[in-house]
C-alpha cells in the first residue's frame, strides 16, 4: 500500500508531507489489526519495571508536541516518544528545514525544536490517556538563558504525563546544546537533574540522548557520570552533523543539520558496543539510528541495546514497517535457535 502511495509523498515537501501526516493520523481511522503481529510475546522486553510488548520504539522527533502517540502506538510500535518539548512555545528555523536523500534513505533537518510548548502538551496528554508506553523527551527553548533550569522546569512539569523522561542534550539544531558532553557542564546537568528528582521525589527513569558525533574520549567520562548519578538509561543516538563525504544524493548532501537513517545505522552501532563494554549493564542502551529491518534490530540488540528506536525508516517504509521488523526478528529468533529476544541483548559485545 505505501509503496503505491510513495511517490505521491515524496512528491511533496517533506515537512508538509509530515503534516499531512499528523493531520491524518489524528483521525485515528486506522484499525490496529492492521499491523498485529503473531507470537509478538516472544518479542517482549522486561526492563525498568516495566513490560515493553516488543523493542521498537518511534523516536523523538516525529509527534513533536505530542498529538498522535495513541494513533501511532496502534502501529505495533513498542512505545512512543514524543518531544523534544521546550518549556515554552517555539516556532523553530526558517523553513525550507527538512530534506529527503531518497538515493541514501536518509533525511536531514534544521528543525529546531518547533513545538508547542510543555503548557500545551501537558494539557493534550492529560485529556488523552496513553494507551501504552509514553516517553516524554525535554529540552531548552533557543532564547533561554539557562538550559539546565529549562530541562528541571519540564521536568517537573511533564514527569506526571511519562513513563520516562528523555534529556536531550544532542539536537545539532541548538546552538551549544551539544556542549553539555564536555565533562564539566555533563557533571552540573546531572548533579541538578539528580538533586532536583530528589527533592521533587520524582521516581519515573531518566534517559539521556547523546551525539554520535562525540569525541573517542568523552566516551570514558560520560560513562562514568551516568553511573556515578545512576541513570536509568541512555539513548544512543541522535542525528549526525558530519559523515557527509559518502553521501549518494548530490541535491540536499550540503545542506546543514542533522543526517539520519541508513548513513547513521553503523556509526550509532559501533558507539552502542563501545558505551556497552564500558557500562557493564549499569545503565540500559537505546539503540537508534538508521534502522528498517528486523536484522538492523538484530545488531543493535546484540550489540548491547535493550531497546531500539526509529524515525527515517518510516518514512521510506510507511507504517507497516514496524508489523514487518517484528515478523522478521521472529524469524531471526527461530534462526538463532533462542526462545526469546531479551536473551540476545549484548551477546555480540
Ligand atoms: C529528529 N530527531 C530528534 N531527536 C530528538 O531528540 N528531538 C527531536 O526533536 C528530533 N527531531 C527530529 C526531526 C526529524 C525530522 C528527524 C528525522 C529526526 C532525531 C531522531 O529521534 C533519531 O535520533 C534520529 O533520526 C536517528 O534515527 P533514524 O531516523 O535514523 O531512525
Amino acid at each position: 500500500m505505501y509503496s503505491f502511495l510513495r511517490p505521491f509523498v515524496f512528491n511533496i515537501d517533506p515537512e508538509i508531507a509530515h503534516d499531512l501526516a499528523i493531520k491524518s493520523l489524528k483521525l485515528n481511522l486506522l484499525p490496529k489489526s492492521f499491523f498485529e503481529t503473531k507470537n509478538e510475546d516472544l518479542l517482549e522486553i522486561d526492563i525498568l519495571g516495566k513490560k515493553f510488548p516488543n523493542p521498537i520504539g518511534l523516536a523523538a522527533g516525529f509527534d513533536k508536541s505530542a498529538e498522535v502517540y495513541n494513533s501511532l502506538l496502534k502501529f505495533g510500535f513498542g512505545f512512543i516518544e514524543v518531544g523534544t518539548i521546550t518549556p515554552r512555545r517555539q516556532l523553530g528555523n526558517i523553513k525550507p528545514r527538512m530534506f529527503r536523500l531518497e538515493q541514501d534513505q536518509a533525511l536531514i533537518n534544521r528543525l529546531g525544536f518547533n513545538n508547542d510548548g510543555l503548557e500545551i502538551v501537558k494539557k493534550r496528554i492529560k485529556k488523552n490517556r496513553p494507551k501504552g508506553i509514553l516517553g516524554i523527551n525535554i529540552g531548552p527553548n533557543k532564547d533561554t538563558k539557562n538550559k539546565i533550569e529549562d530541562y528541571i522546569i519540564c521536568l517537573k512539569e511533564l514527569h506526571e504525563q511519562s513513563d520516562y523522561l528523555t534529556i536531550n542534550i544532542s539536537s545539532p539544531n541548538t546552538e551549544n546544546l551539544r556542549d553539555f558532553h564536555e565533562e564539566h557542564l555533563f557533571s552540573s546537568l546531572l548533579e541538578d537533574l539528580t538533586s532536583a528528582k530528589k527533592k521533587l521525589n520524582i521516581r519515573k527513569p531518566i534517559f539521556i540522548k547523546i551525539s554520535p558525533d562525540i569525541k573517542d574520549s568523552d566516551t570514558d567520562k560520560i560513562c562514568e557520570l551516568i553511573i556515578k548519578y545512576q541513570i536509568e538509561g541512555i539513548i544512543i543516538s541522535n542525528s549526525t552533523d558530519k559523515n557527509r563525504e559518502k553521501l549518494i544524493d548530490k541535491n540536499n548532501n550540503k545542506e546543514r543539520g542533522g543526517l539520519s537513517g541508513k548513513p547513521l545505522k553503523n556509526i550509532s552501532t559501533q558507539l552502542i558496543k563501545k558505551f556497552n563494554k564500558k557500562l557493564k549493564g549499569k545503565t540500559i542502551i537505546i539503540g537508534v539510528g538508521g534502522i528498517d529491518s528486523g536484522q538492523d534490530v538484530f545488531d543493535k540488540i546484540i550489540s548491547g541495546a535493550s531497546l531500539v528506536q526509529l524515525y527515517t525508516g518510516m518514512v521510506y517504509k510507511g507504517p507497516g514497517i514496524v508489523r514487518d521488523i517484528k515478523n522478521e526478528l521472529i524469524q531471526i529468533l527461530k534462526r538463532e535457535k533462542v526462545k526469546k529476544l531479551e536473551e540476545l541483548i549484548g551477546t555480540n559485545s
